[in-house]
Formats: C-alpha cells, sequence, structure tokens
C-alpha cells in the first residue's frame, strides 16, 4: 500500500519534471475520426490547412495540433476549435456530437465557420452534450445553423459562454430555449434574425449573464432598462443595427452601444447611467 502510493507519487512528479504529458490514445483517435468525418461531408473531399496537421501518425503528439491544447498533467484536450472557412461543406451537413464525446474533459468547444446546417446525434440524441460535463465556452460563429439546434444547446448546462453570432436563427428572442442554460455570463446573438421586442424580464433565471450581444438583428420597439437592472450582474448590452425606438430607465449598465437603431430619444433618459464608461468589451 505505501510502497504504491509512493509510487504513484514518484512517477507523478517524474512527469512534472519531464515536461506536459502528451495526448491520449482515446482523444488522438477520436480527432482522426473528426476529420475523417469533415473530409467526408467537403465538397472536394478534402480538408484544409487547419486539419492537415491533424495526421494518424502514431507518434505525433495531438496535443501539438492545431487548434488543441490539452491539460499538461493529465494530457487530456481542454480546448478544440475546428475552425473551416475556406472548406465548402456540402449543402445541409450536419455535426454529429458523438463524434465529440471521447472529449471529456473539454472545456472550450470552437466550431467557427464550418457552414455547418444542424447538429445531431444518433444514439444519444437532444442530451447528447451532457456528456461534455465541463463545457464553459461553446462558439459556434459563422455557421448556417437555424433555431434547430436548440434542444441540443439545452443540454449543455455547465455553459458560461456561448456565441451563435452570424447563423440563420430567427424568431423572437429565445427565452424559452435558453432556459436551462443558468450558468451563462456571455451570450452573443449578433447577426442573426432575432426581432420582437426583448422580454429582458422574462429572463431574470439567467442571473449570471454579464454580457448579451443582439448586434445586427431585428429588434424592435422599446426596451425596458428596469428590467435589466434585474439582471444583477450585467455590464455589457449591445445593441447595435436594430431598430429600437425607446429606452427606459438605465442604471447599472457599464457600456450599452445603440448605434444604427432607430433611437430618437434624449440623452436625458442616461442620467442614471452611474457607472458609464468605455470599458473593455467582452466581444471578441
Ligand atoms: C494513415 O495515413 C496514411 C497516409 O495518409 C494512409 O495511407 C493510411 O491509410 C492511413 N491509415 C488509416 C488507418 O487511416
Ligand atoms: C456519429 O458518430 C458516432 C460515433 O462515432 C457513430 O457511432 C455514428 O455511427 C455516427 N453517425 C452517423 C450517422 O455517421
Ligand atoms: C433547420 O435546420 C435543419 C437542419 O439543417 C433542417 O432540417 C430544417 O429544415 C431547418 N429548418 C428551417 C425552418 O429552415
Ligand atoms: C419574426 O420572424 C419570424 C421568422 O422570420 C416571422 O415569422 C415573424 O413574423 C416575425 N415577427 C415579427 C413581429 O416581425
Ligand atoms: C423608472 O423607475 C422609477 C423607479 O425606479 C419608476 O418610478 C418610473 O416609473 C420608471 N420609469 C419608466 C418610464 O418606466
Ligand atoms: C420616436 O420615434 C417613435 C417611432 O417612430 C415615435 O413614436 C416617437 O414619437 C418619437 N419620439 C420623439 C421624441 O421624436
Amino acid at each position: 500500500m505505501f510502497l504504491g502510493k509512493y509510487l504513484i507519487w514518484v512517477m507523478l512528479l517524474l512527469g512534472q519534471i519531464c515536461g506536459s504529458k502528451s495526448c491520449i490514445k482515446k482523444e488522438r483517435n477520436a480527432l482522426f475520426e473528426l476529420k475523417k468525418y469533415i473530409i467526408s461531408l467537403s465538397e472536394e473531399g478534402k480538408s484544409n490547412d487547419h486539419l492537415t496537421t491533424w495526421t494518424n501518425d502514431t507518434k505525433s503528439d495531438c496535443c501539438m495540433w492545431k487548434g488543441l491544447k490539452c491539460d499538461p498533467t493529465s494530457g487530456r484536450v481542454i480546448e478544440l476549435s475546428i475552425s473551416l472557412p475556406y472548406l465548402k461543406l456540402k449543402e445541409s451537413a450536419l455535426l454529429n456530437l458523438s463524434l465529440l464525446h471521447p472529449f471529456e474533459e473539454v472545456r472550450s468547444l470552437d466550431i467557427d465557420g464550418s457552414q455547418f446546417s444542424g447538429l445531431f446525434d444518433d444514439v444519444e440524441g437532444y442530451r447528447s452534450l451532457r456528456r461534455l460535463r465541463n463545457l464553459e465556452t461553446l462558439r459556434l460563429s459563422s455557421n448556417s445553423f437555424n433555431n434547430s439546434i436548440f434542444p441540443f444547446l439545452s443540454a449543455a448546462t455547465s455553459l458560461t459562454t456561448l456565441s451563435l453570432r452570424y447563423n440563420d436563427m430567427d424568431g423572437s428572442f429565445p427565452v424559452k430555449e435558453l432556459r436551462d442554460l443558468m450558468n451563462l455570463e456571455v451570450l452573443d446573438l449578433s447577426g442573426n434574425g432575432f426581432n420582437g421586442s426583448i422580454p429582458i424580464q422574462e429572463f431574470t433565471y439567467m442571473r449570471k449573464l454579464k454580457a448579451l450581444s443582439l448586434v445586427g438583428n431585428e429588434v424592435f420597439g422599446s426596451i425596458e432598462l428596469q428590467g435589466v437592472c434585474k439582471l444583477k450582474h450585467i455590464e455589457e448590452l449591445d445593441l447595435r443595427r436594430n431598430k429600437l425606438v425607446e429606452l427606459k430607465n438605465l442604471t447599472n449598465l457599464e457600456l450599452l452601444d445603440l448605434s444604427r437603431n432607430g433611437y430618437n430619444g434624449s440623452m436625458q433618459e442616461f442620467t442614471h447611467l452611474k457607472k458609464a464608461k468605455s470599458s473593455r468589451s467582452k466581444w471578441q
């Protein structure tokens, strides 16, 4: 017993002295499967620069591949980014979420500019993302996702940052759809087609929300910012390029950007903006 413990301790120490651990076999294989899947969906049956470093050479350390970051001690993938801006995918390409399940420790997942139009998992269905228990950041920007992905996103309850910018979503602000994501701090819905007014009073369940962007949607009408104050942590509300015309009662915001709306009110309405200053924006 004692000797066993001692050995483990020595091994851990050695691991640290000898630098970071390389990636584990299960994840390397999963990355290669993911690459094969993407190639099968690409119109020309090819990958792009991003994926060329993802090889099936068993001597290559997948932690060094493009778009990957591993935990130095466990060697597990903690950040995975698949950026496919110049790869033309077949029309209505779906992302098979099951392929992500081996990455049990992943905290940040970035699937950007990939023209995927939907998510699916033929085994676990909508519960799929529940398998990624540590997932904090999910960026799905510049794809062709529509509202059909919300039921999948609902299962990712550990999320603190969600970006859905530049997709094909529409309809009224997705209050109900995002109801289960109670840990969200940053929500980026810019560049979609959300319309109607923003029912701020209704999303007080997002108690931790710090920043919301709805830039370039079709949001119109008036916005009751007294409701915003109920979101105790909100610091940033970006509403550029919508059709807002009226504002009421502003309080705790640090940054409110309303450029290119139809806003015609007076600046007097901003006198409650106590902490207003040009703070660093949370949008990347
Ligand atoms: C690994 O890559 C080589 C060269 O690209 C290829 O010939 C081989 O079939 C691949 N093996 C697997 C298991 O995909
Ligand atoms: C999706 O991925 C899983 C895991 O690799 C696989 O078992 C399943 O067959 C895939 N589904 C389709 C339709 O490709
Ligand atoms: C939304 O996307 C899914 C998956 O691509 C597709 O099957 C569905 O028809 C789309 N819905 C609308 C309203 O476009
Ligand atoms: C909001 O957008 C949806 C989908 O494009 C549309 O059906 C609906 O009529 C729009 N609602 C308003 C109030 O413009
Ligand atoms: C602004 O808030 C005050 C109290 O905080 C309230 O009395 C007033 O009616 C509000 N004004 C508007 C336009 O909602
Ligand atoms: C601002 O615009 C709205 C909608 O066009 C209009 O109803 C309102 O009277 C305008 N207010 C002012 C102060 O011009």
